[in-house]
């Protein structure tokens, strides 16, 4: 077993632990319902989970979710208050996000709005959600007008991750939360890096230790960062808070909305931080070896790593619009080597479009 603390407002363990589902009765506590939030391709698993909540003496709610974002709508949101209600939901009551990041969003969201607030327990399912999406404490939903506009710090009671519960993902899924682990190793974790780069096959095998030690990595990775910023609320300075966590990102959340969300968020993240290295070498000095690294080790894992989709002036105007902008200022978060980031704040055009054409693989 492997543990991370997350030392926020309400402090939280991720127990990532073969056959860990088999600890949720540990944190029924006074709950006599729980309502296990959950899509339909973890039937199986949820019907499990439900045994061992009856088993121990609760009452277990399934709740089927439409799969992947578009369980993150306010229209499910409202269907699954109404199942709380008509299930006499109380405040003692617990509920369990089982899936992808976007159950555990919608779980999360849900437990976070109940009663103004009521436990929760994340078990994520796939690797993005186990390193990243599924344990931070973020929970939300989507509007037609944007993803995650809707949301609310919310952390959880308990994180449980069992690594088997990856066997059978399919490997685009495994690749996608590659490129987060990745993410993870350059900005606080070289040994990451080396790992991946001594057998990448291995780090995207889902029934093997290998990539089990990678998800325990970038979870410690991810505590620390989340433990002295939840609310993504301080980068002063020289000093970046939890915004760390969205190196890549800002190139990445255009390519995601000009392409509808049809890509997957990881995939758009490599492209993201291939962008983010390449601007990192034009203002913050970083080594083209370094970028040249993140090209390698995002290949080795099976991740594109040149872009030829929209234009840049279309990603430039969708990068403006973003949730995480300031006013209009962009922002990005920068490499000065692996280790050590820092923020890029309103760069130069010029720099902007020749680390794009870079990444188009155009650049003279
Ligand atoms: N996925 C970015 C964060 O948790 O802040």
């Amino acid at each position: 077993m492997t543990t991370a603390h997350f030392a926020t407002d309400h402090p939280y363990e991720v127990i990532i632990e073969r056959g860990a589902l088999a600890r949720l009765p540990e944190q029924l506590g006074d709950a006599a319902r729980v309502a296990i939030f959950h899509p339909r391709v973890l039937t199986k698993t949820a019907a499990r989970a439900a045994d061992l909540v009856r088993a121990a003496g609760a009452q277990p709610v399934l709740v089927e979710l439409p799969e992947g974002e578009s369980a993150k709508t306010p229209e499910v949101l409202a269907a699954c208050w109404g199942t709380l209600a008509r299930a006499g939901f109380t405040r003692t009551d617990l509920v369990v996000g089982l899936g992808g990041g976007a159950s555990t969003d919608l779980a999360g969201f849900v437990a976070a709005t109940w009663l103004r607030g009521v436990r929760w327990v994340s078990v994520p399912t796939t690797v993005l959600a186990m390193v990243d999406a599924g344990i931070g404490g973020k929970t939300g939903a989507d509007l037609p007008e944007g993803k995650n506009l809707i949301g609310a710090f919310w952390e959880p009671s308990v994180v449980l991750e069992d690594p088997d519960l990856l066997v059978g993902l399919p490997m685009a899924e495994v690749r996608s939360g590659l490129a987060e682990v990745i993410k993870h190793g350059f900005i606080r974790d070289s040994a990451t890096l080396d790992l991946i780069e001594e057998n990448p096959a291995d780090a995207a095998d889902t029934g093997g230790t290998r990539l089990h030690e990678l998800i325990a990595r970038s979870v410690q990775v991810k505590a620390a960062v989340v433990s002295a910023d939840l609310r993504e609320s301080t980068s002063v300075g020289d000093r970046v808070g939890r915004e760390q966590l969205n190196y890549g990102h800002t190139l990445g959340h255009a390519i995601e909305a000009s392409e509808h969300f049809t890509r997957r968020h990881g995939e758009c993240v490599a492209l993201g931080m291939v962008f983010a290295a390449e601007l990192s070498e034009r203002l913050l000095g970083l080594d083209p070896a370094v970028v040249g690294r993140h090209r390698r080790l995002l290949a080795a894992v099976g991740l594109a790593t040149s872009y030829h989709g929209a234009p840049w002036q279309e990603l430039r105007e969708l990068m403006a619009r973003d949730k995480k902008t300031r006013g209009t200022t962009l922002r990005f978060v920068g490499l000065r080597r692996p280790g050590q980031v820092a923020m890029i704040v309103d760069p130069p055009e010029d720099a902007l479009a020749d680390a794009f054409a870079a990444l188009r693989g155009t650049h003279s």
